[in-house]
């Protein structure tokens, strides 16, 4: 593992800023703030600098990566061809938490697309984001800045602590505001496929992309040996250091399944807001039964908060999967490994 000093700096400090943009031309590491979750950037135009990203994560070689760009004009230097629904998704949902794989142009390299040949793409909306961007002036390549399988940071300290001598710079932004990663779907293959849900959801994607189908892995673990169209699915997710179980039912049938759990050593019950009180086990909760957003922006810290609590077993109050719920289930699920008991 390398080894870094590593410099803080707070979103507002703009010197700070250029000076985290000459780390990205030399090749370094930056820690950055989004609007889903924190990233570790490199120069995405530059192997060796990509390469750092995986060895601070500890993340496979062949799990591609996110290029993040500040505006248009970049599009067209990594992508063979603009397909031309992009555009009116842009419009839509640009910047902001959707990320689209195209084809790739020659000056993306291997490393960074995981030896694919194609690229995914994301135009953030958080300030600093941005501005880090515009002032490394190249694009930035940026997975979750999580050490490989540990749910993503949506907050500085869970970055520090998975980052802190890894990087050359983390920058403090505060609290992310969507808490899930961003929405990945491919224009690069006909129909257009979604590959992992987030806050744009599948309804508004299909008001652009009529003809938008739902990769079999958002919901339903691979078979083995079946090839994953996002190699990121294949791989344990998001889990904390817990065993993580997926609880389906009623908030009635949830609370009596739990008292049959009473007494249970280390167990502990990841549930809504509305239930918390009345249930018979230690407890986390991740927002409110009807609140996907807010249920979004709470779990990965929810998941770190019951490693912290020194939890054996949780318990997970299966989450409504319409919306951004789709989101939260899909995280959820791989957290536990895709177990689940349907009461
Ligand atoms: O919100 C986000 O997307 C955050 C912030 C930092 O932008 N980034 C992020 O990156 O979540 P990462 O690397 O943790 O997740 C990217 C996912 C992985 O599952 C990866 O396999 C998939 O996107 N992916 C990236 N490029 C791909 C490609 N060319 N084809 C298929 N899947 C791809
Ligand atoms: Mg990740």
């Amino acid at each position: 593992m390398r080894e870094a000093q590593t410099e803080i700096v707070r979103g507002e400090d703009e010197a700070g800023i250029r000076r985290a943009g000459q780390i990205l031309r030399d090749g370094g590491l930056v820690v950055f703030p989004t609007e889903t979750v924190y990233g570790l950037g490199a120069d995405a135009l530059k192997d060796s600098a990509v390469r750092g990203i995986y060895a601070a994560k500890g993340r496979p070689s062949d799990n591609p990566l996110i290029v993040h760009i500040a505006g248009m004009e970049e599009l067209p230097k990594l992508w063979q061809e603009v397909p031309s629904k992009l555009e009116e998704l842009a419009r839509r949902f640009w910047p902001g938490p959707m990320t689209v794989i195209g084809k790739k142009s020659r000056l993306v390299g291997d490393v960074v697309s995981g030896g694919l040949d194609t690229v995914a793409v994301r135009m953030p909306s958080h300030p600093v984001a941005k501005a880090l961007i515009q002032a490394a002036g190249t694009p930035i390549a940026a997975p979750s800045a999580n050490r490989s399988g540990f749910p993503s940071p949506t907050c500085f300290a869970h970055a520090l602590a998975d980052m802190e001598g890894r990087v050359e710079m983390i920058i403090d932004g505060g609290d992310c505001a969507y808490g899930v990663e961003s929405t990945v779907l491919t224009l690069a293959q006909s129909p257009p496929r979604l590959l992992r849900p987030g806050a744009v959801t599948p309804e508004q994607l299909r008001e652009v992309l009529t003809d938008l189908v739902i990769d079999p892995a958002v919901l339903e673990q691979l078979e083995e040996g079946q090839q994953a169209a996002s190699p990121g699915m294949k791989y344990r997710h998001y889990a904390p250091k817990a065993h993580v179980v997926l609880v389906e039912g009623t908030p009635e049938q949830y609370q009596a399944f739990l008292e049959g759990r009473r007494g249970e050593a280390k167990a502990f019950a990841l549930c809504f807001a509305e239930e918390a009180a009345a249930l018979p086990l230690p407890n986390v909760s991740y927002g409110g039964r009807e609140d996907g957003l807010g249920q979004a922006r709470e779990l990965f810290a929810c998941l770190r908060r019951l490693d912290e609590l020194g939890a054996g077993t949780v318990y997970a109050h299966c989450p409504d999967r319409a919306g951004v719920g789709l989101a939260v289930y899909n995280r959820l699920i791989r957290a536990a490994g895709f177990e689940v008991i349907r009461l």
